[in-house]
């Protein structure tokens, strides 16, 4: 129980950085308040940092004192989210229309608090723990900006770990599997285009909205005729765009739309199954089409060896009941798995948030509030993973 007992001590310091943070939230990539102040509490505990040429974000680095041995990273994001915070706290955000309402705020003071302890074993420990904070996960582009600054590699990074706090678990608890947990996102853009005419007079132009309205329906039998039942894909068409007024036949109508798959194979495939339906669509309607397919974040899939190593951690530190694991993924994305993609040893775990018997808050909310009783917790199981991982 020794760094159970050791994350104890440190509950009213992270709680202390998590509301200094929470009070100043800043969007991804213009963290640089909450740079400079998870680099002085990097530095209070004699943590050395690597210069990352980045406007924000930060890696700190502990070596251990017992000589060579495998480099662990750690992982928190430090971005809020443009949108007025509610709470009636008195750290409550200070910037208007900027809010920690999905708890990097927690995220980092774990971190903090989880660099802080390690510091304190660093007599113990060999190799290196490099305390990774990203700038800008939910835009989902961070984790790319900082693999780009090196951060896994000089001498390259033999595992990563990372925690989001989640309505999946109760407090005290972590939930974590192997395989698949998270989807990948990619983003689709069709435009279908004619030439636009007189809405009493249809047959003497082309009518895109008609032809984008027939595309919406056909892209719904891509999950149900196209894809292996027992493989999980959304493919949801989220905004059409067209015309300006109710006598004019418009020129297009642009849909843009979200792809999420667990299966790197059935990812590669969905771009020409929707090039396939805008093509005959377009034919068929006498339009002109366009896709434009962007591929975003790949899956998390959890590697099973470093999945044992955190639910060994997790039940030392929480109790072997408080590790808990979920039978399903979910098809939300974390940019997490660019670094997955580069550290195959690697794996990502929820950290519950919900206190029994009341109902689990909502991420991306107005009235939510990271749980401080998340922060032992989460400190503690990436401590006790990284210590494990630096002892044998
Ligand atoms: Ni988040």
């Amino acid at each position: 129980m020794r760094i159970r007992t050791l994350a104890e001590a440190k509950q009213p310091e992270m709680a202390a950085w998590r509301h200094q943070i929470h009070q100043n939230p800043e969007l991804g990539f213009q963290e640089q308040k909450t740079t400079a102040f998870v680099k002085k509490v990097l530095k209070q505990a004699d943590i050395s940092m690597r210069p990352l040429g980045t406007p924000t974000g930060v890696l700190g680095i502990l070596r251990g004192e017992q000589g060579p041995g495998p480099v662990v990273v750690l992982r928190a994001d430090l971005d809020a989210l443009p949108m007025q915070e509610e709470n009636d706290v008195p750290y409550a955000s200070h910037t208007a229309n900027v809010m920690h309402a999905c708890g990097h705020d927690g995220h980092t003071a774990i971190l903090l608090g989880t660099a802080h302890i390690l510091a304190s074993l660093k007599s113990q420990l060999r190799g290196e723990v490099r305390f990774l904070f990203q700038p800008a996960e939910e835009t989902l582009h961070g984790a790319r900006q900082m693999i780009e600054a090196g951060v896994l590699d000089d001498p390259p990074a033999d595992y990563i770990a990372g925690l989001h706090g989640s309505p999946l678990a109760e407090i005290g608890q972590m939930a974590i599997r192997r395989g698949p947990v998270m989807a990948s996102a990619d983003m689709a853009v069709i435009t279908f285009s004619a030439a636009g005419g007189h809405g009493a007079y249809p047959h003497r132009t082309r009518d895109p909205i008609l032809a984008a309205g027939h595309f919406i329906t056909a892209v719904q039998s891509i999950v149900s005729r196209q894809v292996n039942a027992v493989d999980s894909v959304v493919v949801s068409i989220c905004s059409l765009e067209s015309g300006s007024a109710f006598n004019i036949i418009p020129r297009q109508a642009v849909l843009k739309g979200t792809v999420r798959t667990l299966n790197k194979s059935v990812r590669q495939g969905i771009p020409n199954m929707l090039e396939e339906k805008a093509a005959g669509i377009a034919q068929a309607f006498g339009c002109d089409w366009q896709l434009e397919y962007t591929q975003g974040v790949p899956a998390v899939q959890n590697d099973a060896s470093v999945v044992d190593q955190l639910v060994e951690a997790g039940q030392i530190v929480l109790g072997p009941e408080n590790v808990v694991f979920p039978p399903d993924p979910l098809m939300g994305s974390e940019d997490f798995a660019f670094y997955m993609e580069k550290v195959p040893k690697s794996a990502f775990f929820q950290l519950g948030f919900v206190r029994p018997g009341q109902p689990a808050p909502n991420l991306h909310n107005s009235h939510f509030n990271f749980d401080d009783g998340a922060l032992v917790p989460g400190a503690a199981v990436l401590s006790q993973f990284a210590a494990d991982m630096l002892t044998r």
